[in-house]
Parts: structure tokens; sequence; C-alpha cells
């Protein structure tokens, strides 16, 4: 009978899960009030935030402090306990340096550092990537003769359900998408040549876990999380606009991942996007890569893109 908890595609050896991911900020206090506003559920340790969403048990991020302005520190992915030996053996023939742990890191599990300097923690965990499409949670219709929209003075606090995935910044697009899959055993779902690559997990995963954009150098531009409906996106905007966040980019709709997104714009100018409705490749399914014009590999329709949406603070002298 197949595992529709744990989907294993078998006589394959890759992560089924992006863990977690790790960055540090000059202002934890900021970080705190931000990513609460966004609607996660923020616990704070003696010297770190962790992010977790509500009635979810995994934590999906964690935020450091630092003298420094916002950097992607590490990254760690999750694996079933019976592919770690394999991605070991693959990481030490890989080349790439490994071994070591990242110095604000655990001893557990394997280590492997990106071409690109950042750290990448491999661990057996639990697969906290979705293992089926995520259902929307529409409110019922309406009967017609009726009002069908919510009201906006009992409107709930958008609350996302998941992590979905990172997007990273990148001076080796190319490169690093090999790493990702020579490495980790990630698969490329869709690309535009060399600007863009999306990767998914072969053990079912949405569209990207992971996505790689062409910049001057490494950064983490956004984490992406997901929520219910078409309103939670159209809600969540207005969350962070009334609070005071009102840099972003959205509503709009992706063409690669088909997702309805707002990015909400954070206080070191990298982004948290409310994302309905991505794409999903279940784990006994090969998605057809296709490589397509630029012009398609960002979205179908939107406000303009603010010039901002594309600066990268962590590899750039650029000031938010
Ligand atoms: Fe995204």
């Amino acid at each position: 009978m197949k595992n529709i908890k744990n989907p294993k595609r078998h006589e394959t050896q890759a992560v089924h899960s992006l863990d977690r991911v790790v960055f540090t900020v000059p202002d934890l206090k900021e970080a705190e009030n931000y990513y609460a506003t966004f609607g996660l559920e923020v616990k704070k340790r003696s010297n770190a935030v962790d992010l977790y969403t509500f009635g979810h048990n995994h934590c999906w991020a964690t935020i450091l402090p630092s003298a420094e302005k916002k950097k992607l520190q590490y990254m760690v992915f999750a694996a079933y306990a019976e592919d770690m030996a394999l991605i070991g053996e693959r990481i030490k023939q890989s080349g790439y340096p490994h071994g070591q742990p990242h110095p604000l890191g655990s001893n557990e599990g394997l280590w492997v550092v990106h071409p690109e300097g950042f750290y990448v923690q491999v661990i057996e965990a639990e697969k906290s990537s979705p293992s089926a499409k995520s259902e929307p949670l529409n409110a019922p219709r309406a009967p017609v003769g009726k009002g069908n929209a919510p009201a906006r003075s009992v409107i709930q606090p958008v609350r996302p359900r998941r992590l979905s995935h990172a997007l990273l910044f990148s001076a080796k697009v190319a490169q690093s998408a090999t790493f990702f899959s020579d490495v980790l055993g990630l698969r490329v779902t869709d690309r535009s040549d060399d600007f863009i690559v999306f990767m998914h997990g072969i053990h079912g995963s949405d569209h990207h876990m992971l996505g790689i954009v062409a910049s001057e150098g490494p950064g983490l531009h956004h984490l992406s999380w997901d929520v219910a409906s078409l309103d939670e996106v159209g809600l969540g905007m207005e969350q962070m606009l009334q609070a005071g966040y009102t840099k972003g980019w959205g509503v709009g709709r992706h063409v690669l991942g088909s997702n309805y997104f707002f990015y909400s714009r954070d206080p070191w100018g990298s982004f948290s996007e409310f994302s309905y409705d991505i794409d999903f490749v279940p784990s006994d399914h090969d998605w057809m890569m296709g490589n397509h014009p630029q012009n398609d590999s960002f979205y179908v329709w939107g406000p303009l893109v603010p010039e901002e949406f594309v600066i990268n603070y962590e590899a750039t002298d650029a000031v938010v």
C-alpha cells in the first residue's frame, strides 16, 4: 500500500524536505514583530527567534542576532534514515568542502559547503514538505441573492499553514543548481536558462522547495508561506499594510509554480510571500522540466514590479 504520509521514490536517495532556514539579522525584536504580524507563531529562545506556523510543531526558520546586516547563514534539509548514508557518500564524492559544522549550527547529520560559501546541513527528520497538494479552504458560497464576500469588520488574522519554499540569490545559478541536484538529489522543475531555476524534492514536493535567481552574489530573497485561499493572500497583504509594513509586491500570479502571491518586504529588504495554490509534484510523477522565456518566468499578472524587489542587500552595498 502506498505510504501517503511518507512517500518514497524507490531506488533513489535524496532529501525530502527543506527543513529549516537559518539567518542572522541586526535586531531580533524587529524580527519578532515582523513575523508575528505576518501570522507566524514566533517562539523566543534566549538568543534566537524560531518561526513556527500555528497548529504545526515544525520549526521552519531560526533567526539569530548579528551586528552585521541580514545574512543567510545555513540551510537544513531533511532526509529519510535509509538515505542518509548514501547522501553522505554523494557529499564526499562531490568534492565540496564537507564535515565541518557551521559555527552557529549543531553537530547533527551531514554538513557541506555550497559553492557560494554558505553551509548546508542534512539531517534525518520527518518529512515536513507536503506529500499531497495543499487543499484550499474557501468559505462556503452564499446562496445566490445574498452577499458572498466576507465582512471586513469580522475578518480573522491570516495564519500561514506551512513553509513552501526559499528563493536564493546567486551569482552562479547553473553551478548552484548542479550542487543541489548532485549533492541533495533535488530535481529541476522549470527554469529560464540560467536566470532562474526552480527545484523540487523527488519524494513529493511543491513545484519548488527551492528557487535560485541570478544576482551579484548569494543571499536570501524570500521565504514563501502557504495560505489557504486567494482571499488569504489579499487579507495577508491587508494585514501587513495596516500594521505599517507598506512595501511589497502583489497581489499577482506566477506562471512557474502557478501560485497566487503577495510579497511583503521585511525590515532587511528581503521578502515574505503569502502563497496560495502552488503546483505539486507527487513522488510517483516525473515532472516535464521546461525551459521558459524569461518573460514567462516571473508572473502572469500583477502590479508593476517595484525596483527594490530584485535588490540583493546581502551581496551589495545597497542600503534598505
Ligand atoms: Fe516564491
